[in-house]
């Protein structure tokens, strides 16, 4: 039997998956590493954690499959977007990444936009507007907080793109990441050397963009002695791990929309003619199909939202199914109880990295279980914030299809069909970016003919979950009022950034 190695270095740890040219699950592997919050707002990881977590997966995975390593036709990787791994000339990690849902960088974006000539202008270089999170202010965050790292920085990575140099010695990114660092012209595919030198970053520092579905390079002999793969292994680019994702999950063709509920919620529409948004709402980035993009808004604490409510609230006393049993026990709407998702600021549709979470309405009758559900309802309304974006800018949906921890939980499945007013598929294979990474190999080693032939023929709509008719009407009336409420509170989220001591 022939195999596919797919790896998705996430926020939480790193996926190992190995597939059969079928599709077919062999083995399965997740590794955690710690995330480092300094200060509010921060988010940092290690790239070396990430590394030992891959060779610690790779190397169970391929010993616990007892499989002929000589098998593996391909490996490919997928990674968490934007987040910066800075490096020296020897090759090594000068200060952790800082990830992409760091907020942090506010003054650079404000800088980014000054140096560009405004909102317009920016979105003519690079298709997106300036993100907290996106590559580009994290470099000159660098440049101006910490001027002795800086000067010791000689390339600049993407976290997959850091473990491909690893495991083959070669340094490249590919679109679909390099789309995310603010530095790309995501419409001519290449490094925008106009905004590198108004930003005055040296374009030597970014690596050579390949297609996601080239190859990048080999297993090394070293490596390949440490963790048990074979020497001389193709290593396919791979991507970032929305495209990846999508790709997991069929959205390689116009009409198909993928929301996945993972650390973040990701509403994405894949599209071959690609249109910037001008207000910088939701981005435009590059897919891992042949000419191929998808726009797509974020909302940054989706299941972050779930986490910090099972720990921080209930103290990890109850698991998931436990907290889903409870939101179930409600009625849509929480009974008044409606919640904005908005810990650590948000991308779509407001990019404001001041914004908060919010409980509104608690009243005496509200308790734990309301404080669950209206969890699941609120991230929900922040998904359908993205989906009408998308929506206004034309885009005829056919299908949406949903991935990611998230939409493996019966109740948030109903609720999004309810709040969306849409039916929801779920798929045959649940295995998200890594599964899209393997299939991405799979076509770039030649053993796919193409992406639209591996995903018709492996992934399959399993289940359709159809919105109810009277919960659709109640929930846009609690989305309406939801939508206002961040307006009404706007300016109160900046004077509260001013109470917390600002660093
Ligand atoms: C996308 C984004 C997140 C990360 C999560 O722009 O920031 O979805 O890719 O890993």
């Amino acid at each position: 039997m022939e195999y596919l190695l797919g790896l998705d270095i996430g926020t939480s740890g790193v996926k190992t998956l190995l597939i059969s040219l079928e599709g077919k699950i062999i083995s399965n592997k997740t590794t955690s590493y710690p995330l480092a919050t300094l200060h509010p707002g921060w988010a940092e990881q290690s790239p070396y954690d990430w590394w030992e977590a891959t060779v610690n997966a790779i190397k169970e995975i391929v010993s616990n499959a007892y499989i002929d390593t000589n098998q593996i036709k391909g490996i490919s990787l997928s990674g968490q977007m934007h987040s910066s791994v800075f490096l020296n000339e020897k090759m090594e990690v000068i200060r952790p990444a800082i990830l992409w849902s760091d907020t942090r960088t506010s003054d650079q974006c404000t800088e980014i936009y000054a140096k560009a000539g405004g909102l317009d202008q920016l979105i003519h270089y690079v298709s997106n507007p300036a993100l907290e999170g996106f590559t580009a202010p994290k470099i000159l965050w660098l440049k101006e907080k910490e001027p002795e790292n800086y000067q010791k920085v000689k390339y600049i990575l993407l976290p997959k793109d850091y473990i491909r140099y690893r495991l083959t010695n070669e340094l490249f990114t590919e679109v679909s990441d390099a789309a995310g660092t603010l530095l790309f012209d995501v419409i001519k595919k290449r490094w925008s050397t106009s905004l590198l030198e108004k930003l005055e970053i040296d374009k030597n520092l970014l690596p050579p963009v390949l297609n996601s579905f080239d190859l990048a390079g080999r297993i090394t002999k070293n490596i390949a002695d440490q963790i048990g793969l074979k020497f001389g292994t193709p290593v396919v680019a791979g991507g970032a791990d929305n495209a990846c994702g999508a790709v997991g999950s069929g959205i390689t063709e116009g009409g198909r929309v993928m929301v996945s509920i993972g650390s973040s919620g990701v509403v994405l529409a894949q599209t071959n003619n690609p249109q910037a948004d001008q207000e910088g709402r939701i981005h435009l980035f590059n897919h891992s199909c042949p000419d191929s993009w998808y726009m797509m808004g974020v909302s940054l604490s989706a299941g972050i939202s779930y986490e910090w409510l099972k720990k921080k609230l209930f103290n990890n006393i109850l698991d998931y199914i436990k907290l889903d049993q409870l939101a179930e026990e409600i009625e849509p709407g929480s009974e008044g109880l409606i919640f904005l998702p908005y810990l650590y600021g948000e991308r779509t549709p407001h990019t404001d990295a001041n914004a908060r979470g919010v409980y509104f309405g608690i009243s005496g009758k509200h308790d734990q279980r309301h404080f669950t559900r209206s969890i699941l309802e609120g991230v929900t309304f922040a998904l359908k914030d993205s989906l009408e974006l998308i929506k206004n800018k034309g885009v005829k949906i056919k299908e949406i299809r949903a991935i990611g921890g998230g939409a493996k939980s019966r109740v948030w499945q109903q609720i999004l069909a309810d709040v969306l007013g849409e039916e929801i598929n779920l798929l045959n294979v649940e295995e998200g970016p890594a599964f899209g990474a393997a299939l991405i190999a799979g076509v770039g080693v030649g053993v796919y003919d193409s992406f639209t032939e591996v995903v018709n023929r492996i992934i399959k709509v399993k289940k359709t979950i159809v919105p109810g008719i009277q919960n659709t009407e109640k929930y846009n009336q609690y989305y309406q009022l939801y939508k206002k409420l961040y307006y009404s509170l706007k300016e109160d989220f900046k004077e509260l950034k001013k109470l917390i001591s600002p660093i």
